[in-house]
């Protein structure tokens, strides 16, 4: 196709004229090459992203097409084989593994589908170790944040004494206490049953609107991609749907 928006490098050539307004991220022509013995895995193939201050975007797309790979990197625990990756204006492929930590620290939160949650630690254990790890900017009162998350009766609980639904929540609470740049959640979902997702679902939404979180959140389920305002497309490595979301980055398209 010849339209000036589809010859193959035009999402490239697009973000370079983006000056953009607040983008809390973005990234371009980031590639992944894992190799295992002989054999190199392409777990990305030249992705093109750009994400606006105070949004919330699902990724979605099938197993295996590199949404964990991105969003590692994106959250600086993966150094990228090639490629740029602004968070917050800082190139994190290019910096020392030390630097990523800071800015990891700093400016990223990270929901997990298992939690992750320290086991013998309370509740308000778990919150106070991450706001000592995560020095830097001011954080959030525990108490504030708690009840945020609706866990005031909760905080002397261990994991194993709360319900999947309220784990993820501590979880997100542990995320968001230091005021990250950008919230990334990983099928944060995928343990729950359709209550309890229901409501760590309304809980990011909820972090969205009201305090401007900007969040990205990889689903498998449609349900939970609706509730963000925006969905990308994995397949195979790449964004699909690439053009669009450059157009809707530029802040002149259509949102679909
Ligand atoms: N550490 C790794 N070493 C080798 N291959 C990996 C590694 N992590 C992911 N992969 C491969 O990269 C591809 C993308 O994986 P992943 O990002 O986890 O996909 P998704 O999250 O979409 O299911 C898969 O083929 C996977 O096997
Ligand atoms: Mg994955």
């Amino acid at each position: 196709m010849n339209s000036p928006l589809d010859d193959g490098n035009s999402g490239s050539n697009l973000l370079r004229k983006v000056h953009h307004q607040r983008s809390a991220l973005e990234v371009r022509d980031l590639r992944m090459v894992f190799r295992v013995a002989e054999i190199e895995i392409h777990a990305l193939k030249g992705v093109d992203l750009l994400v606006r201050a105070g949004e919330f975007v699902a990724i979605m797309g099938p197993s295996g097409c590199g949404k964990s790979t991105l969003l590692h990197i994106l959250g600086g625990l993966l150094q990228p084989t090639s490629g740029e990756v602004y968070v917050d204006g800082v190139d994190i492929a290019r910096i020392s593994d030390s630097e990523r930590t800071e800015i990891r620290r700093r400016k990223i939160g990270f929901v997990f589908q298992r939690f992750n949650l320290l086991p013998t630690l309370t509740a308000r254990d778990n919150l106070r170790l991450a706001r000592e790890i995560r020095n830097g900017r001011q954080p959030q009162d525990i108490e504030g944040i708690v009840s945020l998350v609706g866990l005031n009766e909760k905080l002397r609980h261990k994991p194993y004494e709360l319900s999947g639904g309220e784990q993820q929540r501590l979880g997100i609470a542990r995320a968001i206490i230091n005021h990250p740049a950008i919230l990334l959640a990983d099928e944060p979902t995928g343990n729950l049953d359709s209550t309890n997702s229901e409501m760590v679902l309304t809980l990011l939404k909820t972090l969205n609107e009201q305090y401007k979180q900007t969040t990205i959140m990889i689903t498998h389920d449609p349900d939970a991609a609706s509730y963000a305002s925006r969905i990308v497309e994995m397949k195979d490595g790449r964004i699909l749907n690439r053009v669009q979301n450059v157009i809707y980055a530029m802040g002149t398209g259509t949102v679909f």
